[in-house]
């Protein structure tokens, strides 16, 4: 298959990608609108005429982006969600299911927290970073449908290189805890959910990526303790050798996901720097690992999570 690729790259900006595309009658949701990459996303797609929700944990926490949306001229509003309380989930999509929705941004996330879990007792990463944007989904599904062609987008992360999914214990429950195992299983699963998602609902208009946004230095440090910077190179001294995208190219890869024309009628895609990834050879630090693109994984992912949040 030609790797679908565009005229934009690292160091474009979600504006640059978003130029000359008219939004007007399009709904959106964006899920972790108060920080980093997902006020970017929000903010560019109300630029371009979306009606925009920005599903947040604490409303409160979002009249700043909204009152800068009101004053362009944009339509927005924040609804309450925490994607690690199932109850929180079902509340919002029964709020925010009734009109068509044409694109979904499956963005918030946690990283490398200690060893914590949901209401429902998942592990945290797991739970926030797929369980709860699983079911979100899933609960969308009929308004994703009456859109009559939607996107949804999950915001992975060259984490995933770190572990793929693992079936046999995905809430440590046995095994050691390890909080970036935990963060790489999480964003796998979020490239497998994108591939399945695809694959099972493409015939109803609606078509799904993955993709990892870059280094961007946001507050999703918040929980990293010195040992986890030590292994990430982020402490203070790697820190300085890294290039890192701001906030505005680091959004430039989901608004693509989300508006690329060039991913007009395919979908199911690992995307990076604007571009579909490149198969990560052994020792890249870029890319798509295969564990991140085996679709039996991903057709199992689907069943286990389903399951899970059932008997939640
Ligand atoms: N920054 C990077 O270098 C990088 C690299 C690869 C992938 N990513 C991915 O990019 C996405 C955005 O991250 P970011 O860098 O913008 O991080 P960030 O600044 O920490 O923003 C994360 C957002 O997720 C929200 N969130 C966390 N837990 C939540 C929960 N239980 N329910 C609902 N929302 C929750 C946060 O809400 P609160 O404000 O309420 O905490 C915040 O709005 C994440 O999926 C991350 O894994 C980032």
């Amino acid at each position: 298959m030609t790797r679908i690729t565009s005229p934009f790259g690292w160091e474009t900006t979600a504006a640059e990608v978003a130029a000359g595309h008219d939004l007007s009658g399009r709904r959106a949701i964006v899920t972790g609108a108060t920080s980093g990459l997902g006020v970017e996303t929000a903010r560019v797609l109300a630029r371009c005429g979306a009606e925009v929700v920005l599903a947040v944990r604490n409303p409160a926490a979002a009249h700043g982006l909204l009152d800068e949306i009101a004053a362009f001229g944009g339509k927005a509003h924040a609804a309450a969600l925490d994607l690690a309380d199932l109850r929180s989930v079902e509340a919002f999509a029964a709020a925010e299911d009734a009109a068509p929705l044409h694109l979904l941004i499956l963005n918030a996330g946690v990283m490398a927290c200690p060893l914590m879990r949901t209401a429902q007792g998942f592990e945290m990463q797991l739970g926030v970073n797929h369980l709860g944007h699983f079911h979100l989904t899933t609960l969308l599904l009929p308004a994703l449908k009456a859109a009559g062609g939607a996107r949804v987008v999950a915001v992975s992360s060259t984490g995933h290189h770190w572990s793929a999914f693992d079936f046999d214990d995905p809430n440590f429950e046995r095994g050691e805890y390890d909080p970036l195992a935990a963060y790489g299983r999480s964003k796998t699963a979020n490239a497998l959910f994108a591939l399945e998602l695809d694959r099972r609902y493409r015939e109803d208009g609606i078509r799904a990526f993955s993709l990892m946004p870059g280094g961007i230095q946001t507050e999703l440090g918040r929980y990293m303790t010195d040992e986890v910077r030590q292994r990430l190179g982020t402490d203070p001294e790697g820190a300085r050798k890294i290039r890192w995208k701001s906030v505005e190219q680091g959004s430039a890869t989901t608004i693509w996901a989300a508006l690329g024309r060039e991913l007009d009628g395919v979908g199911g895609l690992y995307l990076e720097d604007c571009n579909e990834a490149l198969p990560s050879e052994p020792g890249m630090r870029s890319g798509v690992k295969p564990w991140a693109r085996d679709a039996e994984a991903a057709r199992r992912l689907w069943d286990w999570s389903a399951a899970a949040i059932a008997a939640a």
